[in-house]
């Protein structure tokens, strides 16, 4: 028999992902995206994004299995995020999985989102080193966390940003400069001809009675949205702009994580969530770590976005645990701290 593969789902937000574990290796995924529905209205619609995930869940987990090469009766638990996110997306993507789980009578999983990010390192480098440092960007979160055990300790929260995720800022800057959603790969891509040193956007909360896990990312975008009033009338220097704006926050995502691990004597630092597909950030990390004596572990690409490999990737972590399955009627935790 063995380990059984587990078959994750996420449905947090835009993306409907599943993807199939066993044993700490990814058999198969499908991401299905209802991202380009929501681009013009420059955000993600809870009621889009919800009815989206309805169309493209049995699809999406008939991919994932033809990927794998695997059938339906080859899955031995399901695992699901069911939490943080919102709340209609959430729905969809629990009631797949109970539904999935119930009739192929295996055991269910109800997974954290953020937990999800962090195990989706382990299928590119295997099992996290206990304790490691992750820092958590994506377009809802901006964490700094220390993790033990995955599947058996609690994730402790070292600091969040206090308003807008970096993702986030991302995403509205990018507006104002008039680049397209979302905004992080869009400012990624104008950066690349710009010099960041021809602005001077602000490095919020790095002063030293600053709490050195917390982040703001509104003021920068309210310092971006100065800077762009300002050319009023004339053409933006949107390179420039853009290799500024992610210069700063590059500068101030890696400080703090750096300084989480050496504070707490931590030779690991994890970058996970869609941010840390910036090439920025990557880059400044590679440098601080190394300058620190740090290892550093950025998943690939595909995996640092949102993913249903990732949500079975905890899962799988959890079975191999011998973690209490969730009860059939287990319920979405729309706010899960
Ligand atoms: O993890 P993710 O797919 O979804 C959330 O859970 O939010 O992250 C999406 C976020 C978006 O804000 C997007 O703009 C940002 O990740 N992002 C990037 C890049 N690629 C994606 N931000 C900066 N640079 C990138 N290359
Ligand atoms: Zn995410």
């Amino acid at each position: 028999q063995g380990t059984p593969v587990v078959l994750g789902i996420e449905s947090s937000c835009d993306e409907t992902g599943v993807g199939l574990v066993r044993d700490g290796r990814l058999l198969g995924h499908a991401v299905a995206s209802s991202m380009e529905e929501h681009a013009r209205f420059g955000g993600v619609v809870p009621e889009i994004a919800a009815r989206a995930h309805v169309h493209a869940f049995t699809p999406v987990v008939h991919r994932a299995l033809t990927e794998a090469g695997l059938r339906m009766s080859d899955i031995g638990a399901v695992a699901v995020t069911t939490g943080p996110g919102l709340s209609g997306a959430l729905q969809v993507g629990l009631a797949g999985a109970k539904g999935l789980a119930y009739a192929l009578g295996v055991p269910l999983y109800g997974v954290h989102h953020l937990a999800g990010h962090v195990a989706a390192d382990t299928l590119a480098h295997g099992p996290l080193p206990d304790p490691c440092v992750v820092l958590i960007v994506s377009g809802g979160h901006t964490s700094l966390l220390l993790v033990r055990d995955l599947a058996r300790d609690p994730i402790v929260h070292l600091g969040d940003t206090l308003d807008d995720a970096a993702g986030e800022c991302f995403d509205k800057v990018a507006r104002v400069f008039g680049l397209p959603y979302p905004g992080g790969p869009a400012i990624d891509r104008a950066a690349r001809g710009g010099d960041a040193r021809t602005v001077a956007f602000p490095r919020p909360l790095t002063g030293p009675r600053d709490d050195p896990y917390a982040f703001s990312f509104s003021g920068l975008k309210t310092a971006a949205a100065r800077w762009a009033e300002r050319h009023r009338g004339q053409a933006l220097p949107v390179a420039d702009g853009a290799a500024a704006l992610q210069e700063a926050i590059a500068d101030v995502l890696t400080r703090k994580a750096v300084a989480a691990c050496t504070a707490h004597g931590v030779s690991t630092l994890v970058v996970v969530g869609g941010v840390a597909a910036n090439s920025r950030v990557r880059a400044l990390a590679e440098e601080r770590c190394a300058a620190a004596g740090l290892a550093l572990r950025v998943p690939p690409l595909k995996l640092c976005t949102d993913n249903g490999a990732m949500i079975a990737a905890i899962g799988d972590l959890l079975v191999r645990a011998d973690a209490a399955p969730a009860p059939l009627d287990v319920s979405i935790d729309p706010s899960a701290p």
